[in-house]
């Protein structure tokens, strides 16, 4: 039994040096609470049925799935894989991974980066079916002659930004079509042409501007980033369209004699992504990405002024103007719906204390679903008066409900952060 205390110290000493006595926040860094519950999200959501089916296919084959992830830094893919959700489960049930390990039978990670590397292997060396290699997927499919081939060709996040010859894209889908047996899956990822973080950049001659120079400044706050000028990393990465993806497709289909079939592509974070904050390359652009963190937020009460968008349009780009209006109206209204239903609802009664104004004519259903959605919300939760319902309940239903209208009005055309095309090999 302790007498002074002194000799339990040590234990809390070693609980801080573990790192797990920190502080996490959602606001800031590499994994944000955009980066957890918006962009991994749509990632999953897009591929899902997708995998679903491509495990359907291995089981029927009485095989497991074997994924080979290009670029995968320091094993996130594994991650992002791995939390996809079997949507088909009940409520109850408890194991409702897709991936779960009788479905998934190796996971192999190709990546040029050494510290990345090791930081995988750290994170993931424990676990048996997982193997991290180093290798470059610009100089063709980095796999061993005898090495089986795999099921799904994955990379996250960009990415595929990092082949800035066509040449070194093509060449990589060539060979996947070549080692192909049966069927596969390739999820391509990049960087969104026609970003509004980036509107300086937008160009009809996609040839003058085929790779940006990205500035890895986000990771800083404003002073720091400011401070940090000179020594901030700099990426050359390709911008990608949809009908440049298309092309690339077309020519490894034609190059390899095997068809090579995009099954969806979509836009991910479209007001949301990094540089948005940042204004790096679009002095009109707003933080938006961060009052969305603040929307999901623990505790935190967000002002959902910062959340209303001012769109500016680019004289020349009528096309992407008319599409970024619409969707800034849609998000704009959800905010101010929700401003007004936090205005009206009266704790004591439990209920609004007037009526609801009726949606704009030209509400798109999804909208309409998400609006009658936070009525609920605010109307079931404003009165349970203990642990601020506001803050952990009403403002980050409000983040999904925005998720929600953005990723229904997206349209795979380059208009996100990342653009993400799903192919498909089909041999059989
Ligand atoms: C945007 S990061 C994505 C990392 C990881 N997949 C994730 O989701 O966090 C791009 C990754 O591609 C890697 N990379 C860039 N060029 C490469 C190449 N030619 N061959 C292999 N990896 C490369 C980088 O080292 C980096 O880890």
């Amino acid at each position: 039994m302790s007498r002074n205390g002194n000799d339990q110290m040590p234990a809390y000493s070693e609980a801080v040096k573990s790192g797990l006595y920190e502080k996490h926040s959602g606001l800031v860094g590499k994994y944000d609470n955009v980066r957890r519950l918006w962009e991994d999200e749509i990632s999953r959501h897009f591929l899902r049925p997708h995998l679903q089916k491509l495990i359907d296919r291995c089981r029927q084959s009485l095989r497991r799935v074997r994924i080979l992830d290009l670029g995968c830094g320091s094993g996130d893919g594994y991650e992002l894989l791995t939390g996809i959700r079997d949507r088909d489960a009940d409520l109850e049930q408890v194991e409702v991974d897709l991936l779960s390990p009788d479905v998934l039978g190796q996971y192999k990670g190709v990546d040029l980066n050494e510290d990345l590397l090791r930081q995988a292997a750290e994170a993931h060396g424990h676990r048996s079916k997982l193997a991290f290699e180093q290798a470059s997927f610009t100089e063709g499919l980095p796999l061993a002659p005898d090495e089986p081939p795999y099921d799904l060709y994955f990379t996250s996040f960009g990415t595929c930004s990092h082949h800035n010859e066509d040449e070194t894209m093509i060449r990589l889908l060539v060979d996947i079509a070549r080692r192909t047996e049966d069927y596969c899956l390739i999820n391509c990822d990049w960087l969104g042409r026609y970003s509004y973080e980036w509107q300086n950049l937008w160009t009809h001659e996609h040839a003058e501007n085929r790779n940006m120079d990205y500035v890895v400044s986000y990771i800083y706050e404003k002073e720091e980033r400011e401070a940090r000028r000179d020594e901030l990393q700099h990426l050359t990465l390709r911008l990608m369209s949809r009908s440049e993806a298309d092309a690339i497709i077309a020519e490894a289909s034609r190059q390899s004699g095997v068809e090579i079939r995009p099954l969806c592509f979509y836009d991910r974070s479209v007001f949301t992504g990094r540089h948005i904050d940042t204004g790096e390359y679009n002095p009109g652009a707003q933080p938006i990405r961060n009052a969305v963190n603040s929307l999901h937020e623990v505790n935190r009460r967000t002002d959902l002024q910062e959340l209303l968008f001012d769109y500016v349009p680019k004289p020349g780009f009528e096309f992407l103007n008319r599409y970024y209006e619409h969707l800034q109206g849609c998000w704009n209204y959800l905010v101010h719906h929700v401003i007004t239903l936090l205005k009206l609802y009266d704790e004591e009664s439990r209920a609004f204390s007037g009526p609801i104004p009726e949606p704009p004519a030209a509400c798109p259903a999804p909208l309409q679903r998400m609006r009658e959605r936070m009525e609920r919300v605010v109307e079931g939760t404003g009165w349970y008066g203990m642990g601020l319902p506001r803050e952990n309940i009403i403002e980050p239903q409000l983040g999904y409900a925005l998720r929600d209208v953005i990723t229904k009005q997206q349209q795979g055309q380059g208009c996100g952060h990342g653009l993400v095309g799903v192919l498909e090999i089909d041999k059989t």
